[in-house]
């Protein structure tokens, strides 16, 4: 019998109270017992032995290794890679829960996505046969057989043409579909007149599929002198969202899983040339720049997530080629180090042990991998492909082409703070000592001063420069647990306080990290309405169930919560108290050494000085009368 929910919230409460984080991590993770709790391999980094926990009681799973963790709701979405909603209308569906109203639209929204699409299908077989039977065909075929695209590309692309008449399409499509269908679809726009007409005009048609083969979306280009823009795009729509989907990625899922490489390009033509030429795992975004959505959907299919940027070797390219790196590192750097060293210059055996490999594939100047691919050929493209060097490599080459020009010690200093910006990012300290060999030697600088420059650089912008930098550090991150601490004693299952008692407990901005602050709102908020810790607990995971961040550190918070679960209530305050008034004596120590370091940087006799001074001596009473 169907269960009946009021809202969303209800239905994701619903499913949770259904999944037992056992059996949904059991699906995926061979678990084994050991103790209260289960451990396995965790599937979301290269695991070697189980660092993954499962708690039964708490509903939880944490990875100890690569710091992974949630609810079994989270752990599904995070597993599948999916969207949130989609895990949970079918999770809802599997459990016979019916939905509330206003998302029965989903079932209407279903109906008009499947209109859509086959508006969008129809669509590129009708432009493709255009490109025949157009009255202005002729300059459409000429103009793509001037790309060398044969009839086998126009194929296997599905290209076509857009006649440059006001209504081609629309004729065609009314036929079959709802002016409003055609319209959500992007094919046809309101003209000033009131009526409807084609949205694509006079202009090579590139139809976009999505990961299963559907067709979504269209990009289409301008083939007269002046005609702007040069590609118009479909905008987002109920079936298009330019930031998860990339071109060519239905064709070239197999050639990406048998490479275990994918080569993300710039453009549409790009990876038309590629594909029909036998460079099969390339992909490009759809007139967006890369995005963290672009990047997870890629590492669904290469295990080793190797990536390649192959975008045009011009300035904008290069900047195109650190952005699009940088979004890489960011969206995979959970999983483990970033590959930024070649040991053996043979790429090809896989080993498997970083989180993500970026290389850049650098054809001569001012070609872009079609035009090379075109007056070259595949073979020669391949070649590069197989050369390419690390992002690192390529990055510290693209500095070092200039080392002629650097002459004088400014000179030669600019280039080292250019290596620096690079370098500064090698986690690793012998590998990073590796560069600075290598490259002092080819600008001929002192290696040591090098090192003493990397070693500034990585001191400077953490919040304070003296006193003993190991001890600075280890307080944040003491800080950091220390606000987890007091945040999880609303998780702590049997304290005898109130949610409104524990709030009195602690201090007025006590909570100073800026993620920590949002948990600490989160549960204010929820508290109004929820008088239970099993409650409380459950709303946080839903409220944080689109980011992965908060519900990682939210399962920390659970996890910590156990340390004051058991605790007579007398002992239970003093500890809270004891984490307060650490932390308060951290903070303090910070805003003194903040203090110390301004001192530092002014003169004696600068009046400036004088009132620092004070400041301090005031904040050095005040902590030693503290005590
Ligand atoms: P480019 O300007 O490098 O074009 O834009 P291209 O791919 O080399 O195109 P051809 O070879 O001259 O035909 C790269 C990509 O940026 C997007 C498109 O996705 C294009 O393939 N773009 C570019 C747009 O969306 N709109 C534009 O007006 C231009
Ligand atoms: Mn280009």
């Amino acid at each position: 019998m169907a269960i009946m929910a009021n809202s969303f919230e209800e239905v994701i409460s619903l499913i949770k109270d259904r999944l037992d984080i056992v059996d949904v991590v059991s699906q995926y993770v061979v678990l084994k017992k050991s103790g209260a709790n289960y451990w396995g391999l965790c599937p979301f980094h290269n695991d070697k032995k189980p660092s993954m926990s499962v708690s039964p009681s708490k509903g939880i799973y944490k990875c100890f290794s690569c710091g992974a963790g949630g609810d079994a709701l989270s752990f599904l979405v995070k597993i599948q890679n999916r969207e949130y909603k989609d895990v949970i209308l079918e999770l809802a569906e599997k459990y016979g829960i019916e939905l509330p109203q206003k998302f029965h639209s989903s079932k209407e929204n279903k109906n008009q996505k499947k209109e859509m699409i086959s508006a969008c299908e129809k669509a590129a077989k009708f432009y493709k046969l255009q490109l025949k039977t157009a009255e202005d065909a002729n300059k459409a075929m000429s103009y793509l057989k001037g790309r060398d695209i044969t009839d086998d590309i126009i194929d296997k692309f599905t290209l076509g043409w857009a006649p440059n008449k006001y209504d081609t399409l629309y004729k065609e499509l009314k036929k079959e579909f709802k002016d409003e269908i055609l319209e959500k679809a992007g094919l046809i726009l309101k003209s000033n007149s009131g009526g409807w007409i084609d949205r694509f005009r006079n202009r090579i048609i590139i139809p976009i599929q999505n990961e299963n083969g559907e067709f979504v979306a269209f990009g289409a280009r301008a083939v007269d002198e002046g005609q702007n823009p040069k590609y118009l795009n479909s905008s987002d729509s109920l079936i298009y969202n330019k930031s998860k989907i990339l071109f060519g990625l239905n064709s070239a899922q197999d050639a990406i899983k048998a490479e275990d490489g994918v080569i993300i390009m710039e453009g549409y033509f790009d990876v038309i040339s590629a594909q029909a030429h036998g460079v099969g795992n390339a992909v490009a975004s759809c007139g967006t720049a890369l995005t963290p959505e672009h990047v997870k959907l890629l590492s669904r299919y290469t295990k080793s997530r190797r990536i390649y940027l192959s975008f045009d070797t011009d300035t904008a390219g290069i900047n195109a080629t650190k952005k699009g790196s940088a979004v890489i590192k960011e969206t995979l750097s959970a999983l483990g180090n970033i590959k930024q060293f070649d040991e053996s210059h043979i790429s090809s055996n896989t080993d498997n042990k970083y989180a993500c490999e970026i290389r850049v594939v650098s054809q001569p100047e001012g070609k872009d991998p079609d035009e090379f691919i075109r007056t070259t050929g595949a073979d020669a493209f391949k070649t590069y492909v197989k050369n390419a060097p690390l992002l690192i490599d390529f990055l510290l080459n693209n500095i070092l082409k200039d080392k002629n020009s650097a002459k004088t010690p400014q000179e030669k200093a600019e280039l080292v703070n250019q290596i620096i910006e690079v370098l500064k990012d090698v986690n690793n300290k012998i590998i990073q000592s590796e560069y600075v060999k290598m490259v002092s030697t080819v600008i001929d600088v002192d290696e040591n001063a090098m090192l003493k420059e990397l070693a500034n650089h990585r001191e400077f912008g953490e919040y304070a420069q003296v006193g003993n930098k190991k001890l600075v550090t280890n307080s944040s991150q003491f800080e950091i647990k220390a606000q987890k601490n007091l945040l999880s004693v609303f998780l702590a299952n049997d304290s005898s306080l109130s949610f409104k008692q524990l709030n009195e407990l602690l201090p007025e901005n006590i909570i100073q990290d800026e993620t920590l602050i949002i948990v600490k709102n989160t549960i204010d908020k929820l508290v109004c309405t929820i008088n239970n810790v099993k409650e409380l607990t459950k709303s946080l995971y839903t409220e944080f169930i689109e980011d992965d961040n908060l519900t990682q550190i939210l399962t920390d918070i659970v996890e910590l919560s156990e340390a004051f679960n058991g605790l007579e209530p007398a002992e239970f305050e003093r500890a809270v108290k004891e984490n307060i008034v650490r932390l308060k004596r951290c903070y303090q120590e910070k805003e003194t050494e903040e203090i110390r370091r301004k001192y530092k940087q002014v003169n004696d006799d600068d009046i400036e000085a004088l009132r620092i001074q004070m400041q301090l001596r005031d904040k050095i009473k005040l902590r030693t009368g503290d005590k």
